[in-house]
């Protein structure tokens, strides 16, 4: 715990029941300051709590009326202290209640719930969290033997990425499914399930559970009108969001990914993740236009029913197709009339009509609707050969589950595998889960969305059969579709690495702008400090600038800018990380990623006990299809000519991760 004063000792507190629920009932005084002027700080989770508990000795109203108070400061620190009692009277008069939020403070460790009471009062709630006390710092005996056991992110992301032949042997026995319902298990856990809080509502209610425009938040918002934007920590100002992106994030040389992730990845990352990012323009940030939240393959068959109606052909269950060439393209939208968005100068005869709005942006992401719109088609017909007297409408809604789960397939077993580097063979087989207690449903957040902003991945141009397209040559290139053919396309952007994500210095000018956004967002929607989410997620805050980014001159003008770690910013801090060893960013776009990716994938409802059957996907045919997807297949089935299909460049597959491109052998 991060600077706050405990008063009577912290783990022996009245009202704290040692191993018991740990609901507090009688609300703490408000602080009068936060602990020690410097950076107070126990370990991980809420060591910190203790040293807060020491700070307590003596409290001296400092005259600052108003019912401000600041305790007697040790000697050192005092300017500091006496400017931060300062700020938070300033603050508290500014809320008009004359006393500051303590929920500013973040008092509550280890996923306690942190609720104002009264006017200077807190409780934090403990219940189930495996801790008790004032500030839930204090640990229940299995806590305290599951904490000495837990390895470190760093180790078993060590040992999960090294000795090959070690892992070689465990993927051909059943400690592969034991370590990987262990990975599903403890990553999805991470996750509350039904969602707690949103942008509005920092407390459970009901209209945040059951209104699904908002995206839901893992960490409430900073409480409003706290002293500092980032709640106690930092300075009164937050850095100017362009001036941070241009100096930490804009990329100065292009760094290609140590591991050859290619934009074959690329496009397919934000082709798959924008089914569920879809930030309202019209209600703001903080909702969705998305409402399925999860693979519903909405970028496909379109959000709602009347763009899906549009969409499809009302014949054997297909969606609507034009030939060109022999081909099978999507519909231009003069043939399937849906809002897509095109700049002014693309004419209406030349806009492809595809599930999602924006998807005419990228030649990459019109490739993979090509792709999956072929699939869909070719699914219909395998069903259709099986089951004649089918109505459209049932081979339609049949194939759409068979996609989801066919996506669901190469998502874990190509995609994340790939991310991940590990050696474990990662597996989609959602009876891993069935022994265990496990929520089948899932609400993105708005945390998820804001740290899967790749733009790093994307290179400063784009290399298409050995031409180079610029930007304004790629973007919104409506013809580029048909003029080199699917196969071209998908050999190419195999064939050309992508950037690194983090790091720093990462993302190109033509998309910075993108980031300054992201930035903006989470300041607008009050997201917590990204040492806050470190914890959250089983991690170790990070204590200073350098530990951060492992270097000392960005670290330096970081400290200078933000005057504090603990207030550094959640999207700025994922960038700003140091990578992991040969890694595309480092160690918390990591844990906090795979957490809400593996929920969002395993907590479809497909994956549940009474969908996870034959006959849901039309009978063995359609199972297998799912059971035995993959990138290569879902390419090689639906053009003449198989390319060079992966997720990695060529060079990288040689000798790169366990599932290199070719190793599917089903085609
Ligand atoms: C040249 C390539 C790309 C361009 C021009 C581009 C551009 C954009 C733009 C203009 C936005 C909307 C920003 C806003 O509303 O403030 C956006 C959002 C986003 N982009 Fe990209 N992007 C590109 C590639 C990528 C890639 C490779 C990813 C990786 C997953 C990605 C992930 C996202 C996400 C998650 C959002 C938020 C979507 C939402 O909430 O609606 N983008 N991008």
């Amino acid at each position: 715990m991060q600077g706050w004063p405990s008063g009577p000792g912290e783990g022996s507190a009245a009202g704290a029941v040692p191993g018991g629920p740990g609901w507090r009932r009688r609300p703490r005084p408000v602080p009068s300051r936060p602990v020690g002027g410097g950076r107070q700080r126990g370990g991980g989770g809420g060591g910190g709590a203790a040293a807060g508990a020491t700070a307590d000795a003596a409290e001296l109203p400092l005259a600052m009326g108003g019912g401000c108070r600041a305790r007697a400061p040790p000697a050192a620190g005092l300017r500091l202290l006496l400017a931060h009692a300062v700020l938070l009277c300033a603050a508290g008069s500014a809320a008009g209640t004359g006393s500051v939020n303590p929920c500013c403070y973040f008092p509550c460790q280890n996923q306690g719930v942190c609720v104002r009471v009264g006017l200077r009062g807190y409780e934090c709630d403990c219940t189930r969290t495996g801790y008790y006390g004032v500030n839930c710092t204090s640990p229940e005996l299995w806590t305290r033997l599951h904490n000495l056991l837990k390895p470190s992110p760093a180790f078993y992301h060590f040992i999960l990425t090294h000795f090959k032949w070690f892992w070689d042997i465990i993927n051909s026995t059943f400690i592969r499914d034991t370590l990987m319902r262990l990975v599903l298990t403890v990553r999805a856990n991470l996750i509350p399930s039904p969602p707690t809080f949103n942008s509005d509502y920092g407390y459970i209610s009901w209209e945040a559970y059951a209104n699904v425009s908002y995206y839901t938040r893992v960490l409430p918002p900073v409480p409003a009108n706290c002293p500092t934007p980032m709640g106690t920590k930092g300075k009164l100002q937050l850095p100017d969001p362009q001036l941070l992106a241009e100096r930490f994030l804009l990329r100065q040389k292009f760094e290609a990914d140590p591991r050859g992730t290619n934009m074959m990845f690329a496009f397919f990352a934000q082709h798959f993740t924008h089914q569920f990012f879809k930030t309202s323009g019209k209600m703001g940030r903080g909702f969705t236009k998305a409402l399925g939240h999860g693979v519903d393959l909405g970028h496909l068959y379109g959000d709602n029913l009347q763009r899906q109606h549009q969409l499809r052909l009302f014949r054997d269950g297909k969606l609507k197709f034009q030939v060109v060439d022999g081909e099978v393209y999507p519909p231009m939208v003069t043939e399937a009339p849906v809002h897509m968005v095109y700049p002014s100068r693309v004419p209406q005869e030349q806009q492809l009509a595809m599930g999602q709005e924006v998807f005419g942006l990228l030649p990459g992401l019109c490739v993979y609707a090509t792709l999956w719109l072929r699939e869909h088609n070719r699914v219909c017909d395998l069903l259709k050969r099986d089951h004649p007297t089918w109505s459209d409408e049932q081979l339609f809604q049949t194939a759409r589950l068979i996609l989801i789960g066919e996506t669901i397939k190469i998502v874990i077993e190509d995609y994340v595998q790939h991310l991940s580097g590990y050696y474990l063979s990662l597996k989609f087989d959602p009876e891993l889960l069935f022994g265990s207690q496990f929520q089948y449903r899932n609400r993105i957040a708005v945390e998820f969305n804001q740290l899967y902003h790749w733009h790093g991945l994307m290179p400063d141009s784009f290399i298409i059969q050995g031409q180079e397209y610029s930007y304004k040559q790629f973007l919104y290139n409506t013809s580029m579709l048909m003029d080199y053919g699917v196969e071209a396309l998908v050999e190419s952007f195999s064939k050309q690495v992508a950037g690194r994500i983090g790091g720093g210095q990462t993302i190109n000018a033509n998309v910075l702008h993108v980031a300054v956004g992201v930035i903006q967002e989470s300041r607008q929607l009050r997201l917590q400090p990204f040492n806050e989410y470190r914890k959250r997620f089983g991690m170790k805050p990070y204590k200073s600038f350098q530990e951060l980014t492992g270097e000392e001159e960005k670290a330096a003008e970081l400290e200078e800018l933000y005057g504090d770690i603990d207030a550094l910013e959640f999207y700025p801090g994922l960038l700003l990380e140091k990578p992991q060893p040969n890694g595309i960013f480092g160690e918390s776009m990591v844990e906090i990623g795979a957490p809400f990716s593996l929920k969002g994938l395993f907590g479809n409802p497909i994956c549940s006990p009474e969908y996870w059957k034959p006959s849901t996907f039309g009978g063995a045919t359609g199972f297998e299809i799912v059971k035995t997807a993959s990138l290569e297949k879902l390419v090689c089935l639906n053009v003449k000519k198989c390319p060079y299909v992966a997720f990695q460049v060529p060079a990288a597959a040689e000798h790169g991760s366990p599932r290199a491109a070719g190793s599917s052998t089903e085609l």
